[in-house]
């Protein structure tokens, strides 16, 4: 797996990724729809700098996303995360996310901050393992509000 950051001119690579995922697994990304013009939208916050995008690329197929991270410039970064339905379960997710918060600690950040829904163990799993914690929850309390301080 080899994981780098997206440019600005990458939105199409984003669209590919978001219309293949699973109804299941744009779920856990709600209210966002991950459509194909949601990837040219975040690749159009890339140019503003808004927010970075993590992506890991399999090496046999260098061009197809596998898994996704946006992260906010903020002193606490603020993430989403998603893996490819077909990628999911493999190592790819928890690879990432390592990347991301070494990343995110040797740009001298303050910590990480992100929100998880209560039915979505596999992803609280990797969290907990990856050293976040709960702190706290949405005010519609479905969400479990996760931080990782530095
Ligand atoms: C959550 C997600 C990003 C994780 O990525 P991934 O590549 O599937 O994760 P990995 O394969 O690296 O690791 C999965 C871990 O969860 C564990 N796991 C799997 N199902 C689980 C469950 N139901 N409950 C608890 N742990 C579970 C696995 O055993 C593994 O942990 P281990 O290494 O300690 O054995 C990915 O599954 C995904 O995109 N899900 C849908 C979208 C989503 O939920 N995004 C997060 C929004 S906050």
């Amino acid at each position: 797996m080899s994981i780098r950051l997206l440019t600005k001119d990458e939105g199409e690579i984003l669209g590919e990724f978001f219309t293949s995922l699973s109804e299941k697994t744009v779920y856990f990304f709600h209210p966002h729809k991950m459509t194909y013009e949601d990837g040219r939208e975040q690749a159009k916050k890339i140019d503003r700098g808004e927010i970075r995008i993590f992506g890991a690329f399999p090496e046999d197929d260098p061009g197809k996303l596998a898994g996704y991270i946006f992260a906010t410039n903020e002193p606490v970064v603020k993430l989403g995360f998603c893996v490819r339905d077909e990628c999911q379960g493999q190592g790819v997710g928890q690879e990432l996310l390592k990347y991301v918060i070494d990343s995110c600690r040797a740009e001298g950040r303050k910590g990480i901050s992100l929100e998880v829904f209560k039915d979505n163990p596999r992803a609280i799993h990797v969290y907990e393992k990856s050293g976040f914690k709960i702190c706290g929850e949405t005010d519609d309390k479905v969400q479990h509000r996760m931080t990782l301080n530095f």
